[in-house]
């Protein structure tokens, strides 16, 4: 039997992924990306804010309406208005949630909120409670979590648990903690809060430190059974942890995490590459899991390497998150073994020495080009076979 936990992937995509400049996205948009999620086997799809605008208010709607597979969600303020807006959005889906949440740091009660401890206590029950009238599966955040006193954070997520709320999100609002404090916040959370079993703990980490995807997992080691997350990393500012790399990360170091995700990880790239391709967010090269050069190689060294055993560079296969093979590049930096590999494949016959001269050529071209094309090799040896 497995000892595997699963841990529930809850893409933030179309809501936070949305909010971050430059990324809006129309209704027809929306509701493709949120088909491919549902298809990528995301467990919750965060669709928007409904009350944040009508064109927010009906994309939800349309997508609870219509997309199947997983729970549809959408968020709200610790308001009547905010959370009857999200519960009109979302009745006609099968599996729908509200998530509603609000700021508990002392920052944020004092200059944001203008609102005491007691006050942020009672504002929570009442808003847990309210959406908890209108369905089950009820997700509260405490915003800026982890810039929040620990024991009031427990008091808060005790007293939102008690009224109703069945997810609590931890966010690190503002990208500032560290994997270490995480994994403690999250054992404290455990071990002080009575009702915690109750509830799932989730994890939504910002990526303003560059530390959102380890400060997700940290949480995971710790005992948190959700991520929060969104395709390529786009959100707020410098982002949120990106859902291909949390997956991955926990699918390829499976001996240390021991969990389990719902995610089709073949559906990675092409989800991967729809994002960008409405958002107009190019993928940066060497972005983790998805990027051109994440399966790429061209150092000499590690192109002998792989043709001899791929497991000497590459720790998960291309194909297993939808790439259809690996690219070794020719360049300056290759050696011999991956020219006369390329020239295999190309249906081109070399004894040793035309290889060995069309290596020192091709070595003259590379110094002079970035990346040496198919055309260029079939150049090379046709010039070397016709002696010019
Ligand atoms: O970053 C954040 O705190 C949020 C909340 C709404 C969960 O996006
Ligand atoms: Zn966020």
């Amino acid at each position: 039997m497995s000892s595997s936990r699963y841990i529930r992937i809850f893409d933030t995509t179309l809501r936070d992924g949305e909010q971050s400049p430059g990324c809006s996205m129309n209704l027809a948009e929306k509701l493709e990306v949120a088909q491919a999620l549902a298809d990528l086997g995301v467990d919750i799809i965060e669709a928007g804010f409904p009350i944040a605008s009508p064109g927010d208010f009906e994309s939800v709607k349309q997508i609870a309406g219509t997309v199947r597979g997983a729970t549809i969600c959408g968020l709200a303020r610790c308001n009547e208005k905010d959370i009857d807006a999200a519960w009109e959005a979302l009745k006609t889906a099968p599996a729908a949630r509200i998530h509603v949440f609000l700021a508990t740091s002392a920052i944020h009660r004092e200059f944001k909120l203008r609102m005491s401890p007691d006050e942020i206590v009672q504002r929570a029950v009442t808003g847990v409670r309210r959406a908890a009238g209108y369905c089950d599966d009820v997700e509260f955040s405490p915003e800026d979590a982890f810039r929040t006193e620990p024991d009031f954070l427990c008091r808060v997520v005790e007293a939102a648990i008690d009224a109703g709320a069945t997810t609590v999100n931890i966010p690190d609002t503002v990208g500032y903690a560290t994997p270490g404090e995480i994994y403690d916040r999250i054992k404290l959370l455990c071990q002080k809060v009575p009702n915690i079993d109750k509830a799932v703990i989730s994890m939504h980490c910002h990526d303003d430190l560059g530390m959102g995807v380890a400060n997700s997992l940290a949480g995971v080691a710790a005992g948190a059974g959700q991520i929060e997350c969104t395709i390529n990393g786009i959100g707020e500012r410098a982002g949120n942890a990106a859902l291909e790399e949390v997956v991955m990360a926990m699918k390829t170091r499976g001996d240390f995490y021991q969990c389990e995700t719902g995610i089709d990880s073949k559906r990675l790239l092409p989800t991967s590459r729809l994002v960008s391709k409405v958002t107009g967010q190019a993928i940066p090269r060497n972005k983790a899991i998805v990027g051109r050069n994440a399966f790429a190689h061209e150092s000499g060294i590690h192109q002998d390497g792989m043709l001899k055993e791929r497991s000497t560079y590459e720790i998960m296969s291309p194909e297993e998150v939808g790439f259809t093979k690996t690219d070794l590049v020719l360049g300056k930096h290759s050696g011999r073994a991956a020219l006369a590999d390329r020239a295999k494949t190309l249906g081109l016959t070399l004894t040793g020495e035309q290889l060995q001269q069309v290596f020192e050529r091709f070595k003259d071209l590379a110094d002079k080009k970035k990346e040496i094309y198919d055309g260029d090799i079939i150049a090379l040896v046709q010039q070397q076979i016709s002696g010019n």
